[in-house]
């Protein structure tokens, strides 16, 4: 069975209390428990983690190698300063996609880059709680055919 990473980055623990205007009011358990319904309905496993540590997020794209076909990489802060974690994601070859609940192009300018999307397979943003099951479907399709 194709198994998937959802991986979560900073300030994503605080989902449902942090700014909810911006980010919903679902928490980050409740989109947990989401992805692994909708896994289960589509025949998929998922697996979620989430850290607000770089080194830990980059730890987790490493561990996936061998064990998940495909990464749900919503980094947070991250995706708009981490050299690392784009490294990581091109080192290990897995596709990978880059999510975030708002949509980060009708911000800051400084969240109009991201050193994610030049090795994502694709970009889902705006969607809210909703771009993860966007997500683990793209994801399935891409791997599955
Ligand atoms: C976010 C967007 C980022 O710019 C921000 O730093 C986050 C959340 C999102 O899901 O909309 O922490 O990734």
């Amino acid at each position: 069975m194709t198994s998937l990473l959802v991986l979560n980055g900073p300030n994503l623990n605080l989902l449902g209390q942090r700014q909810p205007e911006v980010y919903g009011r679902t928490s980050l358990a409740d989109i947990d428990e989401m992805c692994h319904a909708h896994g289960e309905k589509i025949g998929v496993k998922i697996e979620c983690l989430q850290s607000n540590h770089e080194g830990a997020l980059i730890d987790a794209i490493h561990a996936a190698k061998g064990k998940h076909a495909g990464i749900l990489l919503n980094a947070g802060a991250y995706t708009h300063t981490s050299i690392a974690l784009m490294d990581a994601i091109a080192s290990v070859e897995i596709p990978t996609i880059e999510l975030h609940l708002s949509n980060v192009h009708a911000r800051e300018e400084f969240r109009h880059t991201s050193y994610i999307a030049k090795y994502a397979l694709g970009v889902i943003c705006g969607f809210g709680s909703h771009g993860y099951i966007l997500g683990i479907d793209a994801l399935k399709k891409h791997v599955e055919g």
